[in-house]
């Protein structure tokens, strides 16, 4: 089955949907989206995502001209008729079509898309053997709490990752450790499981406080406070987490060892946790 489209509400062939010229979200990257992951039929907390894109959507003084529970509803049924077990949904909201000017139009309404489709999962040896990533300059804006459509940034992180064999890219601003290119950045050191605050620099990851709950939940030493590259590099443990990267061991930064080299204690127990309410959850 090849990917279910919604288009403002309606069921359209992936082949024949399509935007204005002038949609917002193509000039001006003014847009908000979100990914939402389906288990077995399940969607994996779609309610904090709808909550995060509610939010965004007030922080850029855009008016969703639709209901959240209509959202909600149509990616339901995006799932449903696709027949999909395990998906992705990308959920994609712009201020809509007008002629090109700076200034928000006074009319105009929201294009929105709903894009549901076969998860592919990551190869299984990714989370067994772990990663290798590389740090580089975090270049963003600074409002990627905002999770924007305007991700050219996270895309030319991202190749270069691809381009040095690495899985993903590490950003830091000057020194500090912000998150990655599509996923957010915890390390381990003495027992004590250390994360970016969820301020204005970083994208607070849904998945991200999946996990700050499990780790809650198995007693570990949780802080939220920021760390210096150095400490990344001197880490015992690391992990990226994310909805399509969900719990993954780091083992290599800029082609250094992280720990002992493979995917340590408290980050598998942190998977192990996080696989059970991928069994679970429905919400
Ligand atoms: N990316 N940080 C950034 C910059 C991200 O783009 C993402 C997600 C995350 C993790 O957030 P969450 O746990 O809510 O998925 C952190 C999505 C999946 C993407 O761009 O495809």
């Amino acid at each position: 089955m090849e990917a279910v489209v919604y288009l403002n509400g309606e069921r359209v062939d992936y082949a024949d949907a399509r935007v204005s010229v002038e949609d917002r979200g193509f000039q001006f990257g003014d847009g908000l989206y979100e990914v939402v992951r389906v288990y077995g039929g399940r969607f994996f907390y779609l309610d904090r995502h709808l909550k995060r894109l509610q939010k965004g959507a007030d922080e850029i003084y855009m008016e969703l001209d639709f209901g959240l529970d209509k959202l909600k509803d149509i990616c339901k049924k995006a799932v449903a008729e696709g027949g999909f077990k395990d998906a992705s949904v990308y959920i994609q909201v712009t201020r809509g079509a007008a002629p090109r000017q700076h200034v928000f139009p006074e009319k105009s309404s929201c294009t929105w898309v709903v894009i549901a489709r076969e998860a592919k999962p990551q190869p299984s040896q990714f989370y067994e053997n772990g990663v290798n990533v590389i740090t580089v300059p975090d270049e963003r804006w600074t409002r990627c709490n905002i999770k924007t459509v305007q991700l050219i940034a996270n895309c030319i992180a991202k190749e270069k990752a691809r381009r040095a064999g690495a899985y993903e890219a590490v950003f830091h601003r000057g020194g500090i450790v912000t998150e990655a290119s599509s996923s957010n950045v915890f390390i381990i050191k003495d027992k004590k499981l250390i994360t970016h605050p969820a301020n204005n620099l970083i994208l607070h990851g849904i998945t991200r406080s999946v996990v700050l709950e499990i780790a809650e939940k198995l007693g570990f030493n949780v802080v939220e406070e920021t760390f210096s590259l150095d400490r990344l590099f001197d880490a015992d443990e690391a992990f990226l987490t994310g909805t399509m990267t969900e719990v993954m061991p780091i083992v290599k930064v800029d082609g250094k060892m992280i720990g002992d080299g493979v995917p340590g204690e408290m980050t598998r127990d942190i998977i192990e946790e996080f696989g059970k309410l991928t069994e679970t959850v429905d919400q």
